[in-house]
């Protein structure tokens, strides 16, 4: 499944191998970000519900640096703004290469303090998220569409699980196993009908017990691209081919989710 090439050779169509993986000239951005500096959502928070409807949906009046044409409301366009890494964050920072995840739960998931999670540095929300944490995609997934998972593995961590949902089946299942057999392996699989497919295996492994990480998975015409803590990981060929439907990610297993977020680049 590995491929040795990154999300930027992908994009860039450079075709030139990238063991560097990830970051580079979309590279990597602060995940507590959303967008506008110093700017908090006005009457939203804390312990408030948002104006309108959201994640997929902007916030009321013009923010400065957002609503990125074609891009996820709510979230900075490229370059908007260096920053800081967010708490929990790992690994290194291009500050302003890409829009950082906003970390809004969904109408009726909260945090785990009950009102929506607390502040992050810029006034964004961010974790805890309850797990299993279900984050919705409207209308489904499409090429460039890039989630963003933050979290941290709890310790003894056995597993955890990311779920891309249509309906009761599971278009793509990411599943990184700290002790199978004693060994640490990451499944990934489709399951259809409530059959599993054929699993396809990955012995690089990225997690540690205890420790911060972050997902992010670019939605590519041909297949699913990973990477973890900004290195790529792997890719997953479709194998449902109707995107369209994919309408919802499942995030369950052994960690406190931070945030959980999808943006177009
Ligand atoms: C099964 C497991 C499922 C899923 C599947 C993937 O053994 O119970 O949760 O991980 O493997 O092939």
């Amino acid at each position: 499944m590995a491929d040795g090439f990154s999300l930027n050779d992908a994009l860039t169509g450079s075709g030139k191998p990238n063991p560097q993986g990830w970051p580079g000239p979309w590279g990597n951005q602060p995940a507590g970000a959303g967008g506008y500096p110093g700017a908090s959502y006005p009457g939203a928070y804390p312990g408030q519900a948002p104006p309108g409807p959201y994640p997929g949906q902007a916030p009321p009046g013009p923010y400065p640096g957002q609503g990125a044409p074609g891009g996820y409301p709510g979230q900075a366009p490229p370059g908007a703004y260096p920053g800081p890494t967010a708490p929990g964050y790992p690994g290194p920072t291009a500050p302003g290469a890409y829009p950082g995840p906003g970390a809004y739960p969904p109408p009726g998931q909260q945090g785990a303090s009950g009102g929506y999670a607390a502040a992050g540095p810029y006034g964004i929300p961010s974790g805890p998220l309850n797990v299993p944490y279900d984050l919705p995609l409207p209308g489904g997934v499409v090429p460039r569409m890039l989630i963003t998972i933050v979290g941290t593995v709890k310790p003894n961590a056995n597993r955890l699980a990311l779920d891309f949902k249509t309906g009761n089946d599971v278009a793509f299942h990411f599943n990184p196993r700290f002790n199978e057999d004693n060994r640490r392996v990451i499944v990934c699989n489709s399951k259809l009908n409530n059959n599993w497919g054929r699993e396809e295996r990955q012995s690089i492994f990225p997690f540690e017990s205890g420790k911060p990480f972050k997902i992010q998975v670019l939605v590519e015409p041909d297949h699913f691209k990973v990477a973890v803590n900004d290195a790529h990981l792997l890719q997953y060929n479709h194998r449902m081919r109707n995107l369209r439907e994919i309408s919802k990610l499942g995030i369950s297993g052994d960690i406190n989710l931070t945030s959980a977020s999808h943006t177009m680049i």
